[in-house]
């Protein structure tokens, strides 16, 4: 079993965060994204010396952190100046409160569904309404931003485009062409791409990953990305992400208003992942890659009419089981009901995600073989 998703399921269900605690103890959760990994040692070191210490204060480091944010950025594309840099305590707010202090209030933001589902709840939380511009063939080999319906949007008066990139459900990276027309329709209309990269650093192992703000100047002139290491290093709960501002000049994202809320572990957990944890890290995106080679095997064994793509990052995988109606609209409710598997529900990404639910494979071979058993058993018993 692939190092570092080879923790025993006896180990994980006494975790108290949401992936395994949501459900009870007969259901196997492949939603929520989190990681079924321990810690990489250097992060589980910093933060046991911090307890050993109590040095459970409050954040304080904010340069610090900017810097090994900016160096781990940069190798995505383009040399991240460290002023750029804004931490912040997680990529919701990195992205609400870019919306809202660069934005007048009410004005349209473009979104691509089907997409992570806080996408529109964040929009308009921050006043803001949002405007659907569905990714084309979301279902196929090649999703694609639909270039001409984001213009339509900003020149109907929209003021953003909020991407998802690599985008949460389908695993795509928008291909940097597509990215640099995207920059030159957003300068056009005088807007604002904000590109939600969380997943950035969980590029499949033969995939480079570029940042929208590294396409052109024009994609930093109208642009900002928002990353973190809580996805590739399961640190979500610790609260730390950073905001890169491509236009400073442009656009305020204090760090005086921003950064004090960041959490002092996810702080030091995250400058161990990004700065000693690099080799852990190409483990994790070996064994991720590992897993969706199982998982190919275990769609054609046990949901053969299954459509998917293997996606190009992440650890999330879009399924589109349409042809098996017996399952409906929201195949994740049959298979929870009758198979104990917790999926993403696909109508949750959108009314593009009929049809259509999301795996979290980032477990063992074991929990992903015998979730794969049981839901094939749900659809054989509907068809
Ligand atoms: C695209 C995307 N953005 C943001 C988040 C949540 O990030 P955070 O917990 O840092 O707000 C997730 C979580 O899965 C995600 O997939």
């Amino acid at each position: 079993m692939p190092f570092p998703l080879d923790v025993p399921e006896s180990v994980l269900r006494r975790r108290r965060s949401q992936k395994w605690q949501a459900y009870p103890e007969d259901v196997l959760p492949l939603f929520v994204a989190e990681t079924d990994v321990l810690l990489a040692p250097a992060i589980r070191d910093r933060l046991a010396a911090a307890v050993a210490d109590g040095d459970t204060g409050y954040f304080t480091e904010i340069e610090r952190l900017a810097g090994v944010c900016a160096r781990y950025y940069s190798r995505f594309g383009y040399e991240v100046p460290e002023d750029t840099v804004v931490p912040v305590n997680d990529v919701g707010v990195g992205v609400r409160e870019s919306l809202a202090r660069i934005l007048p209030a009410g004005s349209g933001v473009v979104y691509t569904p089907p997409v992570y589902m806080p996408f529109g709840p964040w929009i308009r939380r921050v006043g803001m309404s949002p405007v659907a511009a569905p990714l084309i063939g979301h279902d196929g080999e090649d999703p694609r931003l639909d270039l001409a319906g984001i213009e339509q949007a900003l020149a109907g008066g929209a003021r953003a485009v909020l991407l998802s990139h690599p985008h949460n459900p389908t695993g795509v990276l928008h291909s940097q062409a597509e990215l640099g027309e995207l920059a030159q329709i957003a300068a056009r209309h005088d807007a604002v791409v904000v590109s939600d990269e969380i997943w950035a650093p969980l590029a499949m192992p033969d995939v480079d990953f570029v940042s929208f703000l590294a396409v052109s100047e024009t994609a930093r002139e109208v642009g900002l990305a928002i990353s973190s290491a809580s996805k590739a290093f399961n640190l979500a709960g610790l609260k730390c992400a950073f905001v890169v501002n491509g236009n400073p000049e442009k656009f305020a994202i204090p760090r005086s208003a921003l950064s004090g809320a960041v959490g002092h572990f996810g702080a030091l957990a995250a400058e161990a992942a990004l700065t000693e944890s690099l080799d852990w890290l190409v483990d994790m995106r070996a064994a991720l890659s590992s897993n969706l080679d199982l998982m190919e095997r275990l769609l054609a064994e046990h949901l053969p009419r299954a459509r998917w793509r293997r996606p190009d990052a992440g650890f999330v995988a879009w399924i589109d089981l349409r042809a098996y109606p017996g399952l409906g609209d929201d195949p994740a409710a049959a298979f929870l009901d009758e198979g104990r598997v917790a999926l993403s529900p696909g109508p949750a990404f959108g009314s593009q995600g009929k049809g259509f639910a999301r795996v979290n494979f980032a477990c063992s071979e074991e929990l992903l073989s015998e979730a794969f058993t049981r839901m094939g058993r749900v659809a054989a018993a509907r068809d």
